[in-house]
């Protein structure tokens, strides 16, 4: 506490109150100068009392006059201040309200960035877009360099399998030469295989197995308008049930299949139901060639990669190589053969 305020708490606060104080103080001077006269019987020494107790009561006047004065002038200062920080608050309080106002415009701003961007991925090729297609058009020109086309062909991807794995079907051709090739799911698929067949491995034959009559006669159309016939057989093949097995390919497309030397699985189409192609190992296993190799096509769908677990477990172990492709795929081969 500083002296002025303690100075305050003393202090009487109105002026009655102080003339009072006043009152008092002179009662008790002139009290005391009547005693001193009554004590000790010196009318000099009752007066010299009486100024010594007057001037302190003026003194005292003084004081409370100055201190009065200086406390004045420091509420003055103190609402000055106060004042002063008022003020200070509503501009900081003003600042605020611009700062959010700015911020929700700048929030409202990034809002719409990120829409116009969202917008934009759906229309502009992003970098990895773009390389990711130039793979597949580099793998269909290199198809197509390796082989006189002198008919058009069906379009790859989407429904049907991509450049990039059909590529890797023709390669193995070149190098394994297989005998008898099986396609489960017809389609362009068939055409590169029978286009490989009869450049690389004359002595190869394609049968591909198909569920529907009407893909089943465009498949026919293509190998017929390249003169593919001796290269490639489409199979009729609706799906029926197997007991034990699940829903797959009739049996009758299968009469004088054996020793498959290639196995490219790419149907039935997932919409026939969940896990369509895991019967083909439990229907085809036995009619494998001891070193075979299964090429299962769009292995980033989770069906494709259930089956082949389950392949690992019922007819494991298996080598599994995955080829870098659109859809994913994996080549399979017995551990034996490596
Ligand atoms: C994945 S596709 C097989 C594609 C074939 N291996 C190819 O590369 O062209 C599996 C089956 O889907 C059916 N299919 C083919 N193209 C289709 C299309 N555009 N719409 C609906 N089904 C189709 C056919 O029955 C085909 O056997």
């Amino acid at each position: 506490m500083t002296k002025m305020q303690r100075l305050r708490t003393v202090m009487p606060r109105t002026r009655t109150g102080r003339a009072i104080a006043g009152l008092i103080i002179g009662a008790i001077v002139v009290a005391a100068s009547a005693l001193a006269y009554e004590l000790f019987g010196g009318i000099a020494l009752a007066v010299a009392i009486g100024a010594i107790g007057a001037l302190l009561v003026i003194v005292a006047a003084r004081v409370e006059v100055q201190a009065r004065r200086v406390l004045a002038k420091q509420d003055v200062q103190t609402l000055k201040q106060l004042r002063r920080i008022q003020q200070d608050g509503q501009a900081v309080q003003h600042e605020l309200g611009r700062l959010r106002a700015t911020l929700v415009e700048s929030e409202l701003a990034v809002l719409e960035a990120q829409a116009g961007v969202s917008e934009m991925r759906g229309t502009v090729a992003t970098k990895a877009d773009l390389q990711f297609h130039y793979a597949q058009v580099q793998a269909a020109i290199n198809l197509f360099g390796q082989f006189e086309v002198g008919a058009s062909v069906p379009q790859m991807r989407g429904w049907a399998a991509s450049p990039d794995v059909l590529l890797r079907l023709v390669d193995l051709v070149r190098a394994r030469q297989p005998r008898l090739i099986l396609e489960c799911g017809s389609g362009v698929s068939t055409f590169w295989l029978a286009m490989a067949a009869r450049k690389y491995s004359p002595g190869s034959k394609v049968i591909a197995l198909e569920s529907s009559e009407k893909y089943a006669l465009r498949t026919e159309a293509l190998i017929e308008a390249h003169g593919l016939g001796a290269f490639a057989e489409v199979r009729r093949a609706p799906l029926e049930e197997w007991d034990g097995v699940g829903t797959w390919y009739s049996r009758d497309a299968l009469r004088g299949v054996s020793d498959i030397d290639l196995l490219f699985v790419d149907g039935p189409p997932e919409s026939t139901g969940p896990l369509a192609r895991r019967p083909a190992m439990r229907v085809l296993h036995d009619l494998l060639s001891s070193d075979a190799v299964i090429i299962m096509d769009d292995m980033k769908r989770p069906d494709e990669q259930a089956t082949v677990a389950s392949w690992q477990r019922e007819f494991g172990p298996l080598i599994e190589s995955e080829f870098d492709v659109e859809k994913g795929a994996s080549l399979l081969t017995r551990a034996s053969e490596g």
